[in-house]
């Protein structure tokens, strides 16, 4: 999986991908991370990348131009390279989206700085993705997430016991909690169901660990999740207990 970055800052990848699981398939060839500078493709003796916006306003907009250019120049290379804007008015980047993207074999990943980039930019990427509901200073740190999210599902990149199939959010719930030794930390004792060696006990104690945190904490998720005819009325049992029915919204 190759991984193509437009970015006026490319030095800000560089230590996050030396490190840990996505520093090893760099080093491994199971994913290339190939960085571009927006401002090579830039004109002129100063090579500017951005400029005041037309009609007022406050801050600097990122050329068209230069943009274009770079990501043109990676295309005409690779054409079916799949080109992914990073911007907070982007598609939620969820975990179902990172499945999608780990089967692309190419994707280059625009990053804008600034207050935005030129809207003509929208024209010739494929997608527009957003890490969250906030604004980072530029998309630098949100490309590294995706590279990070989406590298994590192709085969090689876990070993088999780090596999990402238990993860949170890959069946839709949160995950269960989980314990290493010591069985007992400051008085706090692990849960005696998990010593057990009952593994079908243990499986449904999981299961309903997961759809309890997912109930109190996300909700939202349940709508999406499959969820059996068990897991449903265990779901009915903690609005029930919990009381929450009915209470929308932020509190004032
Ligand atoms: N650039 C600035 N903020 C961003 C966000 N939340 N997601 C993606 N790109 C961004």
């Amino acid at each position: 999986m190759i991984f193509d970055i437009l970015t006026l800052f490319p030095e800000m990848f560089l230590s996050p991908l030396k490190e840990s699981i996505i520093g090893k398939a760099c080093e491994e060839g199971v994913i290339t991370v190939n960085l571009t500078n927006i401002r090579d493709y830039a004109e002129g003796r100063h090579r500017v990348t951005d400029d005041y916006p037309y009609g007022g306003g406050k801050g600097m907009i990122m050329k068209p131009e230069p943009i274009i250019r770079g990501i043109k120049a990676i295309r005409s290379r690779h054409p079916e390279a799949w080109v992914i804007l990073m911007t907070p008015q982007g598609n939620p980047l969820r975990q179902e989206v990172a499945k999608r993207l780990a089967h692309v074999s190419h994707i280059i990943l625009v990053c804008g700085r600034y207050e935005g980039v030129d809207e003509r930019v929208r024209d010739v990427v494929d997608e527009e993705i957003s890490i969250g509901d906030y604004v980072l200073t530029g998309g630098e740190p949100a490309a590294l997430v995706v590279i990070d999210a989406v590298s994590r599902l192709i085969p090689g990149v876990l070993g088999d016991k780090d596999s990402s199939e238990e993860d949170s959010f890959s069946q839709g719930l949160l995950e269960y909690p989980q314990y290493t030794r010591p069985r007992e930390f400051e008085g706090r004792k692990v849960p005696e169901v998990l010593l057990s060696g009952d593994h079908q006990t243990i499986e449904q104690w999981r299961r309903r660990e997961s759809l309890r945190r997912t109930c109190e904490r996300r909700p939202d998720l349940l709508t999406d999740a499959e969820l059996s005819k068990e897991d449903q009325a265990f779901c009915d049992e903690l609005k029930g207990a919990s009381g929450t029915r009915g209470k929308i919204g932020r509190p004032r």
